[in-house]
């Protein structure tokens, strides 16, 4: 389908650039472009030439602000190939149905660079995938890591102004080797495993086609049937995990700052299709919402995949780069609250914070509220909503009925509980007292950032210990670089002791601090190098 018509009406879209003739917004045609309307040859610019003044003012204009996270980015579409297997635990049509083919776009992302800074640096990626299923539209906003670095909503804003240019000088652009980042890393533990993803070649990765995605929080999918289950997404690159070495990093920064998009591009062009399986780790729907002694709802923690192997679902083909990189990857909003029937949300922290987040910074970055009125967003689904009018409506609602029950219109459109396709929040129990708790099971902050440590190669370990080294020089303030080794020296004796070396600082007292719990499940794994997915 070309995607200048309205893929649900399959009518050209509005204000495509049609015809030979250059023309005013309002269709006239225009006699001269290239000078103003002045009186007499060396006169004054006159107020009543419309072309000029409409040319600049839609121009003045055509900045939007960019994402307050993930500004830079690139976007493909592509298909989504279900293989079938997935109907024993998601009654989701585009998983369950075999040879389910569902239309997607992809956008990738760095986190804290603006919209022009460079692909290379060091940073966690992004890995946003829109599948426009024909039950709706269903979004998995991902990363390239499959833990994050808090564990509540409410500490978001507080790890993106550390890790954001600092606010004086605005610098550094995009990297994360400044104090106000490592101090909070030192200042919050539950941030130690994310850190080690960072510091390692996981923060480099070569190109978009070699990185690997994650859903990171658990989510709850239910069968046909109606039985449960805890579900962790997985994207598994079909190229293999590769990453840059810092060198290479440093000069691809320089050399050619769009590395990655290009590369994207490049790849779709010679019909190298970068293709992904969709996996899933399918874990108990149990009462307490743990696994193997994991906590199931905390997004600091993976479940290894040697005590609960991925099983792959689906095939992922990015196949055309966009026509109008505006239209289609800046106005893309994805949200982790579109879900469709058989997959819902969970309590973790960090997700219900999300859930509120997408759509609040959406209304103002894509000015109002009918934004999924924009042809990358608009649903493939058909879309009954009753929502009427506001900032940007493009459509022309018809009939007087915008109201339920109603009397005059045979009380449609209908609500159906029991209707295929139609999303019913699953009755999970919840009980407690109100309160700003913080669970016993989300203490433990070091175990699997170990287990990270030791899953490493000694090239890589070498790698991990070079980049924990050259970002903590850069800080300016010595007691954050050791607020931070304190934190290393409880992951490990060795890591702790060659970062400290580099820095040039004393190896601080590594003890276990008071309630940490260890993992029952790290006792399984075994402590030799080897990869950890
Ligand atoms: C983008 C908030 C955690 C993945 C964004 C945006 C916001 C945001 C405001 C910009 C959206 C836009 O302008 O369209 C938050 C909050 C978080 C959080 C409040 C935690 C409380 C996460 C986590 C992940 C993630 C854990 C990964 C699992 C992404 C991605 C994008 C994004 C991939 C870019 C989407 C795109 O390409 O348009 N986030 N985020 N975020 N976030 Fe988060």
């Amino acid at each position: 389908m070309a995607r200048d018509r309205n893929p649900v009406t399959h009518e050209p879209d509005l204000h495509a650039q049609e015809g030979d003739r250059l023309t005013t917004a309002q269709g006239v045609g225009v006699d001269d472009t290239d000078h103003s309307l002045t009186a007499g040859p060396r006169g004054p610019v006159l107020l009543e030439d419309r072309h000029l003044r409409e040319k600049i003012t839609h121009f003045d204009h055509e900045r939007i602000p960019e994402r307050v996270v993930h500004a830079r980015g690139a976007g493909a579409h592509g298909v989504f190939r279900a293989y079938g297997n997935a109907a024993s635990v998601t009654k989701a049509a585009f998983l369950a149905t075999p040879d389910e083919e569902t239309e997607v776009f992809v956008r990738f992302s760095t986190v804290l660079g603006s919209r022009g800074s460079a692909d290379t640096v060091r940073d966690v990626r992004g890995f946003a995938t829109k599948f426009h299923t024909r039950e709706g539209t269903f979004d998995l906003v991902g990363n390239d890591f499959p833990v994050f670095f808090i564990q509540d909503a409410v500490k978001f804003p507080d790890i993106i102004h550390a890790g954001k240019p600092e606010p004086d000088r605005e610098i550094p652009q995009a990297q994360s080797a400044h104090d106000t980042f490592w101090d909070f890393i030192g200042s919050h533990t539950e941030s130690t495993h994310m850190a080690m993803w960072a510091m390692s070649d996981r923060g480099i990765p070569r190109s978009y086609r070699t990185m690997e995605g994650f859903g990171v929080h658990t989510f709850r999918m239910e069968a046909a049937d109606g039985s449960t289950s805890l579900v962790k997404f997985h994207w598994k690159p079909v190229l293999g995990v590769h990453s840059q070495v810092w060198e290479e990093a440093q000069i691809t920064q320089g050399a050619d700052p769009d590395f990655h998009r290009r590369d994207l591009y490049d790849a779709i062009a010679a019909g190298a299709f970068p293709q992904w399986e969709l996996g899933l780790q399918i874990m108990p729907d149990s009462p307490d919402e743990m696994f193997e002694g994991i906590d199931l709802l905390d997004p600091t923690k993976i479940v290894p995949e040697e005590i609960c192997p991925v099983q792959t679902v689906g095939l992922l083909t990015l196949t055309e780069a966009p026509e109008n990189f505006f239209a289609e990857t800046e106005q893309v909003a994805f949200h982790v609250d579109h879900v469709v029937p058989g997959i819902q949300v969970t309590n973790d922290p960090l997700m219900q914070g999300r859930l509120f987040s997408y759509l609040d910074t959406q209304l103002t970055r894509l000015g109002g509220p009918n934004f999924a009125q924009l042809p990358v967003n608009r649903p493939r689904a058909a879309v009954n909503d009753m929502f009427r009018d506001g900032m940007h409506q493009q459509a022309v609602h018809r009939g007087v009925v915008t109201y339920k029950p109603n009397q005059i219109d045979d009380d449609r459109p209908v609500t159906e509980p029991d209707g295929d396709g139609v999303f019913v929040t699953l009755p999970t129990p919840v009980s407690g007292e109100k309160g700003r708790h913080h669970p016993v099971s989300f203490t433990d902050h070091f175990s699997q950032a170990r287990m990270f440590w030791l899953s490493l190669t000694p090239v890589e370990q070498a790698h991990e210990v070079e980049a924990f080294t050259f970002e903590l020089g850069k800080c300016l303030r010595q007691e954050v670089k050791e607020r931070v080794l304190k934190s290393l020296a409880r992951v490990d004796s060795d890591l702790v002791r060659r970062v400290a070396a580099g820095l040039g600082l004393p190896v601080p007292e590594g003890e276990v601090p008071d309630g940490v719990v260890p993992s029952p499940a790290l006792s399984q794994i075994p402590a030799e190098p080897g990869r950890v997915d």
